[in-house]
């Protein structure tokens, strides 16, 4: 009872690793409000030096929602969600129940690891923690070399001492390094920067194994999402958005043209 949470320190030295999934953080309000940040389609991101702090706008909150109750959104996703992603149907579907009678109803609760967020903070930000985390699980299992470390907590700012607009969130390993949408490819042109065009093959091949495996259907293809170290040319994939909630049309261009301007153009196709 009233054990105040740890606090984030943005330090060079601190490493996401550390935290817990699950737990609340609180992260001072300097930390959060300076600096770059930037308010996306999905998440209001905030780039910190050692990490970065991603959590979902209310337009992101009231997609994922629609989503995982099968109402219509306005684009068309890439995949449906999966069954142990919709835990809402999952716990208050009667024929579910029974469809699932042999099997524990518990092996599809996703928020089951996020069981104290759950009974502390409520069941939505139980279940937006618990859908990401799975998202991160299938990228780590098939991709692991190119997904920075995250950890699905909730925060709150240090201000805030009754913790009253705490929120769910992602706390990323922050990249250093050139988003391959801008810095690496002229967005415009789709070539690559002049000093880029000698490490063009060897991010092609990065991007080559990505496409070849089982993750190619849950990446958003769109090139900002892509981050180069700038010494080892090692790519990372910073998106956290889950799979279904990648618009279908989109992705198909965006796809087509990291092919077109990077994996074709250098590799062959
Ligand atoms: N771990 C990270 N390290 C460095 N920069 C990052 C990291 N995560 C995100 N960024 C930067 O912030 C941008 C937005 O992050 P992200 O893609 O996670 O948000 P988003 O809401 O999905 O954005 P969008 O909807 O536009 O794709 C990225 O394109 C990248 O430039
Ligand atoms: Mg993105």
């Amino acid at each position: 009872m009233g054990i105040e949470p740890e606090c984030i320190e943005d330090q060079k030295e601190f490493s996401v690793d550390t935290l817990i999934d699950g737990q609340m953080y609180s992260i001072s309000d300097a930390a959060l409000f300076e600096g770059d940040s930037r308010a996306c389609l999905f998440y209001r991101v905030w780039i910190k030096q050692a990490f970065v702090v991603k959590a979902c706008t209310s337009e992101g909150l009231s997609d994922l929602s629609s989503l995982l109750h099968n109402k219509p959104v306005d684009y068309i996703p890439i995949r449906r969600p999966r069954e142990e992603e919709m835990l809402v149907k999952v716990e208050r579907g009667f024929f579910s129940k029974m469809f699932h009678r042999n099997r524990p109803i518990v092996e599809l609760d996703p928020t089951q690891e996020f069981a104290g967020v759950k009974a502390s903070y409520g069941h939505e930000n139980a279940h937006m923690l618990a859908v990401h985390k799975h998202q991160y699980s299938t990228l780590r299992k098939h991709i692991p070399q190119f997904i920075p470390e995250t950890r699905f907590v909730m925060l709150k700012r240090a201000s805030d001492s009754a913790g009253i607009r705490s929120f769910p969130g992602m706390v990323q390993k922050r990249i250093f390094g050139a988003s391959l949408g801008g810095e690496v490819i002229d967005m415009f042109s789709g070539n690559a920067y002049k000093e880029w065009v000698p490490h063009i093959p060897r991010i092609a091949a990065q991007l080559r194994s990505i496409q070849k495996s089982p993750a190619k259907q849950h990446i958003d293809w769109n090139i900002q999402n892509f981050i180069v170290n700038r010494d080892s040319h090692h790519l990372h994939y910073v998106d956290c958005k889950p799979s279904f909630m990648i618009p279908r049309y989109c992705n198909s261009r965006s796809y087509d043209s990291v092919r077109e301007c990077i994996i074709g153009r250098y590799l062959g196709r």
